[in-house]
């Protein structure tokens, strides 16, 4: 996020916060998931891959008996995704779309043939996602924005472990995405979360916070 709290400016293309050596950070932790989790809104505006990168890392899991690159994860209410993005196109390995019950028919049928479409119920709740997430043998999820996942699984008290990249500078705009929204968190000024390591990664600054006793350092 921005020094301010934000995840994007209020623009079309994609803002980039984190700089090459923590990108490269994050392609090891999502090597490390199973899964990985955006927001319907963020295939929307993003278009994103969701990949494992690093060669090395992708021989590594491969040597481990795993997919290349973790499972591919997103939850939505209306299914109002597009079959073409790369989200769904790019990578060999599962997609699965957990959808409202209003809108799961139709999302079925848009997106049955480049993805597992299943009833999320209504509205989706993130601990019956997750519930069925490791039912599917997904220990570890990733849970990579926007900010209206993070306010749920944070709010719900599923995360165990907080890491959170502060870049350096301002978005200065209310009308983009913040990091959360607003919401009944586990942790505030009676409940401190624990701040487990501080690192500078070239202008950034990456926290990591232990949510949970599953935390591992
Ligand atoms: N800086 C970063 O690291 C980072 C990372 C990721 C995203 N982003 C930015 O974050 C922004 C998007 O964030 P966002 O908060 O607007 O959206 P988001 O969290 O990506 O997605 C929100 C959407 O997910 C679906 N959804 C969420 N909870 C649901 C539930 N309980 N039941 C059913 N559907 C549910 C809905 O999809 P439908 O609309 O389809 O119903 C909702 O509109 C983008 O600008 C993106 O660039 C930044």
């Amino acid at each position: 996020m921005s020094l301010d709290g934000y995840l994007d400016d209020a623009g079309s293309d994609r803002l980039l916060l984190s700089n090459d050596a923590d990108f490269d950070r994050v392609d090891e932790v999502r090597a490390s998931c199973d899964a990985i989790l955006v927001g319907a809104a963020t295939i929307r505006a993003d278009n994103p891959r969701l990949l494992v990168r690093a060669e090395h890392r992708r021989a590594d899991r491969e040597g481990r008996g795993l997919a290349l690159t973790p499972v591919k994860v997103t939850v939505t209410s209306r299914g109002d995704l597009d079959p073409a993005a790369q989200f769904f196109t790019v990578g060999d390995v599962e997609k699965l779309v957990y959808c409202a019950t209003p809108a799961f028919g139709e999302a079925q049928a848009r997106l049955g043939a480049v993805a597992t479409v299943a009833d999320g119920g209504d509205p989706v709740d993130v601990s019956v996602v997750v519930a069925d997430l490791a039912r599917r043998g997904v220990g570890r999820l990733m849970v990579e924005g926007g900010g209206t996942m993070h306010t749920q699984f944070l709010t719900s008290g599923l995360v165990d472990e907080l890491q959170l990249v502060v870049a350096p500078f301002f978005v200065g705009d209310s009308r983009a995405p913040r990091f959360v929204g607003d919401g009944k968190f586990p942790w505030g000024p009676g409940n401190r979360a624990q701040l487990a390591s501080v690192r500078q990664i070239g202008d950034v600054v990456l926290l990591r916070y232990a949510l949970s006793d599953r935390f591992v350092a």
